[in-house]
């Protein structure tokens, strides 16, 4: 006889009346006497396998029936068709082999236990059905995101995470010795980006990004994963139209490879995503403050930056992720661009995430002038011989450009419809926590 097809749980479906083997971990047992029933997981699915003591060998039902939670194996029978099994497919044992026999004190059982307790198994969480599915669907997401980059003709240049150059603000650094000289790891690859666009036209650069942010909420993660494009010759509303199209994109991408996932293990309710669709509305933060006003908030102050609530407030009133532009200049970074005629507001635009998760999305057009890009690094008390590179952008063919940040987990937990972005990176590090 030809050895048994070794397959995925994904796939067993193509191979029903066939014998298959299957290779993955022990997620349940349930003990019926002379029938054991396992819920196998292999990373792609789950799979019951049934086990009747007529079909095994004395040794191989005695192993079954010892099998313990996340024990690991190799296991052989037949693929057949039930409706009531999960996923709509079951193996029947024809023999099974014990790879790695777990200790019988798993920590994280199929039932609830406290957040606390989960961070700190975080290495053994995400095996569980809803984790590994989250991180499906973030691996989804980032490849949708840079496959329409890639498409539309960015270059993909990777940018330093050790760098001399404060991005956004002195208050979120992480400082470390560079032989002697002090250095941060990198808060956003942008001023990088601003010389790598005028190398290549159009470019971006994803990867980690670090704030010591002092804040304990629901959106903040000290290591998040930033996709930053960056585009020469592009005023504020073309990078507005770029971002609507790039979302559009990996939003539909991921509802349409992981639709089924995110209604079932994460229960996340389909018709929001469905509504992303350009254009986004856009309105500027002055009328936002209006609105605010309007919505529960009268003693709103012009010129004070937005918190959460405000922005939930914001959000609520449209069906589809808004676009803020032009905040004012004091509260946002050094090299935003100023309006003509009006410099305490700049040309900066954040998009907020409808369903009350706030900001997904940072950026605006640059600053051009050599003159106010040195006097803002001045007033941002920034040291001026680390930014002398960034001033030679200024010095050596200058045009208009934008470009924006998409924070990767933020997306992620507003797509997938968590509470935390604890949940969306393999190993979040968080305010209290940077273990495992
Ligand atoms: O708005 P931010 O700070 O913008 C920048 O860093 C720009 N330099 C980007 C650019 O224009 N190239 O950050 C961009 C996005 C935010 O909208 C948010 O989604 C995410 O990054 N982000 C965080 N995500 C998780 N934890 C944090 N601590 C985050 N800080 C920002
Ligand atoms: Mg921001």
């Amino acid at each position: 006889m030809d050895e048994p097809t070794r397959t995925t749980i994904q796939c067993v479906g193509d191979h029903v009346g066939r014998t298959v083997c299957i290779q993955g971990w022990v997620y349940n047992r349930t003990d019926k006497g002379r029938l054991q029933f396992l819920l196998l997981r292999d990373g792609t699915g789950l799979l019951q396998a049934v086990g009747f003591q007529k079909d095994l060998s004395p040794e191989t039902f005695a192993a079954v029936a010892g099998l313990t939670q996340e024990s690991s194996v190799r296991a052989w029978g037949v693929v057949r068709e039930d409706a009531r099994a999960p996923g709509g497919f079951e193996l029947g044992l024809t023999e099974l082999e014990v790879v790695g026999q777990a200790e019988p004190d798993y920590p994280i059982q199929p039932k609830e236990h406290g957040t606390g307790f989960l961070m700190e198994h975080r290495h053994l969480w995400i095996r569980s059905p809803r984790q590994a599915t989250v991180l499906r669907v973030r691996a989804t997401l980032s490849r949708a995101l840079r496959e329409w980059l890639d498409d539309e003709g960015f270059v993909a240049v990777d940018t330093p995470i050790l760098t001399p150059t404060v991005v956004e603000g002195t208050t979120t650094l992480f400082q470390t010795d560079y032989f002697g000289q002090p250095a941060y790891l990198t808060q956003s690859g942008q001023l990088y980006n601003e010389a790598t666009i005028a190398a290549l036209g159009r470019t971006y650069c994803f990867g980690p990004t670090f704030r010591a942010e002092k804040s304990k909420t629901r959106r903040h993660l000290m290591e998040f994963w930033m996709l930053e494009p960056e585009m020469a010759f592009a005023d504020l509303e073309e990078a507005m139209d770029v971002q609507e199209r790039l979302l559009s994109h990996a939003v539909g991408r991921v509802t349409d490879v992981h639709g089924a996932d995110l209604a079932g293990a994460l229960g996340r309710d389909p018709a929001p995503l469905a509504r992303v669709r350009p254009p986004f509305p856009r309105i500027t933060y002055d009328e936002a403050v209006e609105r605010l006003r309007e919505a529960g908030f009268p003693d709103f102050a012009w010129g004070d930056d937005f918190g959460a609530p405000h922005e939930s407030a914001l959000s609520e009133q449209f069906d589809r992720p808004v676009f803020v532009t032009h905040y004012p200049t004091a509260v946002k970074a050094f090299y935003m661009e100023e309006v003509a005629g009006r410099p305490e507001v700049c040309r900066s635009a954040d998009l907020l995430a409808p369903e009350g998760y706030g900001e997904i999305v940072g950026g605006g057009q640059r600053a051009v002038s050599l003159p106010l890009l040195e006097r803002r690094i001045a007033e941002h008390g920034l040291p001026r011989e680390a930014y002398e590179w960034y001033l030679d952008l200024r010095r050596y063919g200058a045009v208009p450009h934008s470009g924006f940040g998409v924070g990767l987990e933020r997306l992620l937990a507003w797509l997938c419809g968590l509470d935390h972005v604890r949940e969306t990176i393999a190993f979040p590090r968080m305010l209290e926590r940077m273990v495992p």
